[in-house]
């Protein structure tokens, strides 16, 4: 399923973002964080000056390929012990750097174009893929509660988004996504299984050899 129309045409946006549905409750708006990307890039830098970057290893003693850090009341980590959120970043002891005001409006507005009023996110985990760094096909399964929307936003280097259903072994949707665009589940979709195929060689003329992942998530 990929069906595209214009949702925004009654807002006052001059260039309306696509948004184009990949699940019941599932959508791409396409573009969608291009006009904030200064502000976006700036905040970005600060949080990760505090909360640097850092390869986490799983449960099974794996290091993973993309390197993690989180802003926000809650960040997820990984270690020998497992998979969890924590207050405070392991690196430094520290709470985690604050979620700055242009993460968390952004992640509200985008979830709201979604059909997800009143999202407020406690977590921005932040991933980094450098060319050949990938996600494997998983569920978010460490919240709370499922009942807010999983909120993603791709930076830098083009990815092949990987959008599956309920069982690891369902075929998955291919979907491209670029600098600046959003990716909402939530709702009868947020158990979905998703994932990252290894991200191709390349230069992005802002963010470098490198694909940055924002995921906005109400986990506490
Ligand atoms: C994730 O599911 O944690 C990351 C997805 C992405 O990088 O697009
Ligand atoms: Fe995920």
């Amino acid at each position: 399923m990929q069906t595209t129309f214009d949702l925004f045409a009654d807002t006052e946006s001059t260039q309306p973002p696509r948004a184009e549905q990949i699940g019941e409750q599932s959508w791409v708006l396409r573009g969608f964080a291009l006009p904030d990307m200064d502000t976006l890039l700036l905040a970005l830098d600060v949080v990760l000056a505090s909360a640097a970057l850092r390869h986490m290893v799983t449960p099974g003693g794996f290091s993973m390929s993309v390197a993690t850090s989180s802003c926000g009341a809650l960040g997820w980590i990984t270690d020998r012990s497992g998979y969890r959120y924590s207050s405070v970043d392991p690196a430094t002891g520290q709470p985690w750097p604050r979620m700055p005001e242009v993460f968390c409006s952004l992640a509200r507005a985008a979830a709201t174009h979604a059909g997800f009023a009143d999202f407020t996110p406690d977590s921005c985990l932040i991933n980094r893929y450098v060319p050949g760094a990938k996600m494997s096909l998983h569920q978010d399964k460490d919240e709370k509660a499922y009942a807010a929307p999983i909120v993603s936003l791709s930076l830098g280097l083009p990815a092949m988004f990987l959008f599956g259903g309920f069982e690891r072994s369902d075929k998955p949707q291919r979907i491209p996504l670029l600098h600046g665009d959003m990716v909402i589940w939530g709702g009868v979709d947020r158990l979905r299984y998703h994932g990252v195929l290894p991200i191709k060689p390349g230069q992005h003329p802002r963010l470098g050899e490198q694909r940055v992942n924002l995921t906005f998530r109400s986990a506490g």
